[in-house]
């Protein structure tokens, strides 16, 4: 795992940007993973700006959602999905064929599960994953205490989750449980990039970093992965002694 602290949370977001630019340089019909949120935002939208201003061939990559809010409707603004299409799939115009997410208003949700091993399994594997880090070390919706060899799952949210998870939403939503993929799928990715900002994740990079690896704390899951990049502003970085 590597570390690179940027100066400005948007030298962050254009590096990781042309991370993903330069992956479709190199591999046009790669698979990205990727996390919603706040921390991958400033990315997605420099990425579609860098694809469109360096002429990149955006046509043929394959988008998977890394996790979604179970019983919550893809086109209510605060999920995934909706994150999905406001950041990348309007933006890019891709098809609904070049992209899967969880339907987390699935009535069967293991079948669910199953759907998505199975796709990333046909698809060759991950090439990219971009995650960010919750306020009680997730990633996705690995949960404290989710075990590092798990594959598409659904998890209980534990309280933190449930109530930071609020700021997405318009109005209170009951957060209950998450559907994920697991730290299976990341550690067999080809790369992983873990995007933090700002003051307020200064604690959890720290202890993602250089903390004991387990899954006491999931982020930790990133020093095992040797293609694994934490990619922090200067705030997020603020508490690393290196
Ligand atoms: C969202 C996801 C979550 C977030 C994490 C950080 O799809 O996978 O694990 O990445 O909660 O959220 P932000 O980036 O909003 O601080």
């Amino acid at each position: 795992m590597k570390v690179r602290i940027f100066d400005t949370a948007t030298a962050l977001d254009q590096a990781a940007a042309q991370e993903m630019v330069d992956l479709l340089k190199e591999k046009p019909n790669a698979v990205i993973c990727m996390a919603s949120g706040n921390s991958p935002k400033g990315a997605c939208e420099q990425f579609a700006r860098i694809a469109k201003e360096q002429d990149v061939d955006a046509s043929a990559f394959f988008f998977i959602g890394l996790d979604e809010w179970v019983g919550v409707p893809a086109g209510l603004r605060g999920s995934c999905h909706y994150d999905f299409q406001e950041r990348i799939f309007g933006p890019l115009g891709l098809d609904a064929s070049r992209y899967h997410l969880f339907d987390a208003m699935a009535a069967d949700l293991q079948q669910e599960c199953q759907r998505m091993d199975a796709l990333i399994a046909a698809k060759g594997g991950i090439d990219l994953m971009i995650v960010g880090i919750g306020m009680n070390g997730h990633i996705g919706f690995n949960e404290p205490g989710s075990a590092f060899d798990l594959k598409a799952h659904v998890r209980e949210l534990d309280e933190i989750t449930a109530s930071v998870g609020q700021k997405y939403f318009d109005q209170p939503m009951a957060l209950k449980y998450g559907i994920t993929l697991g730290f299976g799928h990341l550690l067999q990715a080809g790369k992983v990039l873990l995007l933090a900002n700002g003051p307020a994740k200064a604690e959890v990079v720290q202890l993602a970093v250089e903390g004991r690896v387990g899954p006491a704390f999931p982020a930790s899951v990133m020093q095992l992965h040797v293609q694994g990049m934490v990619m922090v502003d200067a705030a997020a970085g603020a508490l690393l002694k290196s």
